[in-house]
């Protein structure tokens, strides 16, 4: 990338020149930047990326990151790009194909690119292009017991639901007839001899709630062999099978939430080269039968409550959602309420109880709950829960706690803090054991634009306002996570004008930055701006801006914050490859072109068998000659199969050692602390166990900080 930085950039301001800046995969929209989808993140079957925020599956649809959502009592909206279908199975060594289509990036031209010199940023838009955060956003003191915080007064959200409207279909939208076709063309395809796959006979479709529809997909391609298949999400309760003929079908029945009109979106790949295909879109309109009386009535259920370690005498909390396929609330019961428990309700949230207790004995708790049916009360199912009730002794890890050693060191040690940890069952263990160990602490996701933003002029503080008290209180100094960035974005900015994304980006900056002022000094200004091969996302911003996108946001970050530390952060960079290239070719223009950013995020989501250090220190050294500071931000360190805690426990010391060589090294983060809270859960990537109990990597730490 940069290798001609007076070419000038191209501002695409219309489709036809975001065609032409693609330097990967020509992405040909029928109707460009109006269907609603993201074409920018296109879906996708192939392994995700080892080290980073994309395609894991692991992101959008949870950002609580509590799997249970009984708990997630103020958790964001879906992203709503549906593009994730994997799990967080990615490989270990930076060598993965990304799973975005980018295949043969040997094989085209670099994106050549330049970054605007010296910019004087225009003032922020006047009027506001929506409406700064006002009263009816603020706050409110919870009152009540739902949080087992003590050393602060919690608030909450004014409203639970902001209903983002935005991707709602109507019939109109119906009757406009079939969406058209999104075609993905690799640069080196040759269209003259490889025909497109194509789909035989897809319309969109009518059914009645309680029915069930069977839509098949039949692929074709003229040049002969059977094209590839497969679904961007697949609606809840549907299946998806293989007729094992070359196609394969949609098997759904729509109950009552559903109706209205649902799109499903299907991808064939080329039977010689995947990753040239055709996506269709198709919509289902579901429609209310005039009796409804014969849809099918599903028994309701408990949601999955994960179990959990908490510690005699702290209040217990648990969240406890019941949910009905139907639509209806179910009602709850439990069996063996602990004693002296209270039930309370959630304060908007009908479907939500919160069971309140403070378990006076080291015990193993098996609580029984029943969710039973709004309308046959015949119908119910049940799931038990447990809770294993440690003594205040069982949670004392030996040694110095890591914040006192690191803070002889000058070293920022922190972790990434659990969006509303304060409501979970074990939020008082959590909260305790993070502001023993650690000085510094990020948002995971609680500023992240699709919570904080979810509609034009609404905002939602809450859990970070939550957060940065607890930090206060507990002297932890707050990093913010993440200004602008690709993901976790809501509906409505990535549907807006083009023209308007500058205005809608500083809008979000300034506003986010002045909230919290000095109790935020350090900030992801822009997240993952970079392509595994080194090149420019084709992200929401960079369509409207260019890489522009990333001065613009640092400037105005400066002039929102002037005394703040600016990060530029991202994933697969710290060891040798293109994207590390990349990344030095990046941080060289931005310093050149004069852009305020103080240093470099580094994510580093690691495996354990990770062994790549020389090259980690050689980038650090790149990072540090460009005058620049280097936080280590969201390492983990994942088991997979085969690998050891032993082993785990080595990456995170020699991480620490290369940060503690490099005098730019100012911060070494996990991406949280206990495994019970991970993003990564399955791989148990973290410090403490799921129980809170410290593991090898937890000591080796302690250790190497305690050495000279
Ligand atoms: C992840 C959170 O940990 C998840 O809870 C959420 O569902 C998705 O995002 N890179 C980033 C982080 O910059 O924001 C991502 O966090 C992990 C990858």
């Amino acid at each position: 990338m940069f290798h001609s930085r007076s070419t000038s950039f191209l501002k695409p301001g219309f489709c036809g020149l975001k065609i032409g800046l693609l330097s990967l995969m020509l992405v040909f929209l029928a109707a460009c930047g109006s269907s609603g989808s993201d074409n920018t993140a296109p879906a996708d079957d192939t392994p995700p990326t080892q080290d980073g925020g994309e395609d894991t599956g692991a992101d959008d649809a949870d950002t609580s990151g509590q799997g249970d959502d009984a708990g997630s009592t103020d958790t964001a909206g879906s992203d709503g790009d549906g593009s994730t279908t994997g799990t967080a199975t990615g490989s270990d060594s930076g060598t993965d194909d990304t799973g975005n289509g980018s295949t043969d990036s040997g094989s085209s031209d670099p994106v050549s690119s330049e970054i605007t010199a010296d910019r004087v940023l225009d003032p922020l838009p006047n009027p506001p292009l929506t409406a700064a955060p006002g009263a009816d956003s603020e706050p409110v003191r919870a009152l009540g017991p739902v949080s087992n915080v003590t050393e602060f007064f919690v608030v909450r959200n004014p409203t639970r639901d902001l209903e983002d409207d935005y991707g709602i279909l109507t019939d109109e939208d119906f009757a406009a007839g079939p969406l058209p076709a999104v075609y993905h063309i690799p640069e080196h395809v040759d269209t003259s001899t490889n025909s497109l796959p194509y789909f035989d006979n897809l319309t969109d479709v009518e059914v009645f709630a309680g029915e069930e529809l069977t839509v098949i997909f039949k692929p074709l391609d003229d040049d002969g062999g059977i094209p590839g298949l497969f679904p961007n999400a697949i609606p809840a309760g549907a299946r998806y099978v293989d007729n094992f003929n070359g196609t394969r079908s949609l098997i759904w029945r729509p109950l009552q939430p559903q109706v209205g009109i649902q799109e499903f979106t299907i991808t064939a790949t080329d039977p010689v080269e995947p990753y040239y295909r055709t996506e269709r879109t198709i919509r289902i309109k579901v429609k209310m039968p005039s009796d409804p009386s014969g849809i099918v009535n599903i028994a309701p259920v408990v949601n999955e409550i994960w179990p959990r370690t908490v510690r005699v005498n702290d209040f217990v909390t648990l969240y406890i959602k019941v949910s009905d396929a139907n639509g209806t609330i179910p009602s709850l019961e439990i069996a063996n309420p602990p004693a002296g428990a209270t039930i309370v309700p959630h304060y908007s949230e009908e479907a939500i109880s919160i069971l309140r207790f403070v378990p006076q004995t080291a015990e193993a708790i098996d609580l029984e709950l029943t969710a039973r049916d709004a309308e046959d009360t015949s119908l119910s199912t049940s799931r038990t829960v447990t809770l294993e009730v440690l003594e205040d002794s069982d949670f004392i890890r030996p040694g110095s706690r890591l914040r006192e050693l690191a803070a002889s060191r000058d070293l920022l040690i922190g972790y990434a803090a659990l969006q509303g940890f304060y409501e979970q069952p074990d939020g008082a263990l959590y909260a305790d054991i993070a502001a023993e160990e650690f000085n510094f602490v990020t948002t995971e996701n609680s500023l992240k634009w699709d919570l904080v933003n979810p509609l034009p002029g609404k905002y939602r503080w809450a859990q970070a306002d939550n957060l940065v008290q607890h930090a206060k209180t507990r002297r932890q100094a707050v990093h913010g996570h993440t200004l602008v960035w690709h993901r976790q974005l809501p509906g409505w900015i990535k549907r807006s004008a083009l023209d308007e994304r500058e205005g809608h980006m500083r809008e979000f900056i300034d506003r986010v930055i002045t909230r919290y002022g000095d109790d935020i000094p350090i900030w992801d200004v822009v997240n993952e701006a970079l392509e595994e091969d080194g090149s420019f996302r084709q992200s929401t911003w960079y369509e409207a801006m260019g890489a522009d996108f990333i001065d613009i946001a640092f400037r105005q970050a400066r002039l929102s914050a002037p005394e703040a530390v600016l990060l530029y952060n991202e994933y697969d960079v710290s060891f040798a490859g293109p994207k590390s290239d990349g990344l030095i070719a990046l941080m060289t223009a931005l310093t050149d072109a004069g852009t305020p950013v103080d240093g470099v995020g580094f994510q580093m989501h690691l495996d354990a068998d990770f062994d790549r250090y020389e090259e980690v220190a050689a980038t650090f050294g790149k990072i540090a000659a460009l005058d620049l500071d280097i936080y280590i931000t969201e390492l983990d360190v994942s088991i997979r199969s085969g690998m050891s805690e032993e082993q785990q426990a080595e990456v995170y010391e020699e991480v620490l050692s290369l940060c503690l060589d490099q005098p730019r090294c100012k911060a070494y983060q996990a991406w949280g602390f206990t495994d019970m809270y991970s993003w990564r859960r399955e791989f148990n990537p973290l410090l403490l166990d799921r129980r809170y109990q410290p593991k090898p990597a937890y000591f080796a730490i302690q250790e190497r900080l305690g050495q000279n």
